[in-house]
């Protein structure tokens, strides 16, 4: 049966019990809002590792506009009937004063990589993304780390944190789950009217377009798009784009 834990120091004495020792450990960070894209991850943690936890937690310091935070979607329930289901063994649901009983003074900065792409569009996004993921698997302890690709770059830094400050995990890339239509999946897809949903999907499909990321650009720009950014990098044409009050991130392989 699936276990929910709130409190910090009931995680870490459970952490210590007997029932971790010799047993690989699973984790998959999310915040919540559930998905099938989450559920590719949660899936192959738990068919890699003897146990399984999950993060649920809305980490207010990776966004840089209340309203965004506020407009998150939160849907525990539905989240942790979900999870159970997949075979999670824990759920870690902390409040903000224990995931930070030092009231965010101390954080972790990467650069030059967290203030290119989404970071010069979000500024100190990555700072909270890190310096949460940093808690969480000093916490955790996991044996393996699963991480989307569709926040591709919120990958590269996680993965080389992990090596910068000799973190005992391993970070393993999952591909991006699509929608029917091609649309990356996405807890931020809910705040779409039927209107704008309508155009998101043809942000793959302009994103996969032949040309330079400056032409695709040009073209999601056409389309009805703002566009904060197309850049090559890491052999990956990397996008983000703003329909309405809603952004939306891709990427794809470039050759
Ligand atoms: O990708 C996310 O959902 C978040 O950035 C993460 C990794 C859970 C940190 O809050």
């Amino acid at each position: 049966m699936i276990r929910v834990v709130s409190r910090i120091n009931d995680w870490r004495k459970l952490r210590r019990s007997g029932e971790f020792e010799h047993r690989s450990l699973g984790f998959v960070p999310t915040m919540g809002n559930l998905h099938a894209g989450h559920l590719s991850l949660i899936e192959r943690c738990c068919a890699e590792n003897e146990l399984s936890v999950i993060s649920i937690f809305v980490n207010p310091t990776q966004f840089d506009q209340q309203t965004d935070l506020e407009a998150y979607p939160r849907t525990l329930h539905d989240d942790l009937r979900m999870a159970e289901e997949a075979g999670v063994d824990y759920v870690l649901d902390p409040a903000f004063s224990e995931l930070y009983p030092d009231e965010y003074r101390y954080k972790v900065t990467e650069s030059p990589l967290s203030r290119e792409f989404c970071g010069a569009h979000r500024p100190g996004h990555f700072d909270g993304v890190l310096t949460v993921v940093l808690k969480l698997l000093l916490l955790v302890r996991p044996t393996r780390t699963y991480m989307g690709e569709k926040d591709y770059q919120q990958f590269l830094l996680i993965r080389d944190m992990v090596e910068a400050f000799f973190l005992e995990t391993e970070i393993i890339p999952c591909p991006i789950v699509r929608d029917t239509d091609g649309l990356a999946l996405s807890s931020r897809n809910r705040n779409l009217s039927p209107e704008e949903r309508k155009l998101a999907s043809q942000f793959p499909a302009l994103l996969k377009s032949p040309g330079t990321a400056k032409e695709t650009a040009e073209r999601l720009r056409k389309a009805g798009f703002e566009v904060d950014y197309v850049e090559d990098f890491d052999g990956r044409r990397l996008a983000a784009v703003r329909i309405g009050q809603t952004r939306l991130i891709d990427n794809i392989d470039v050759p």
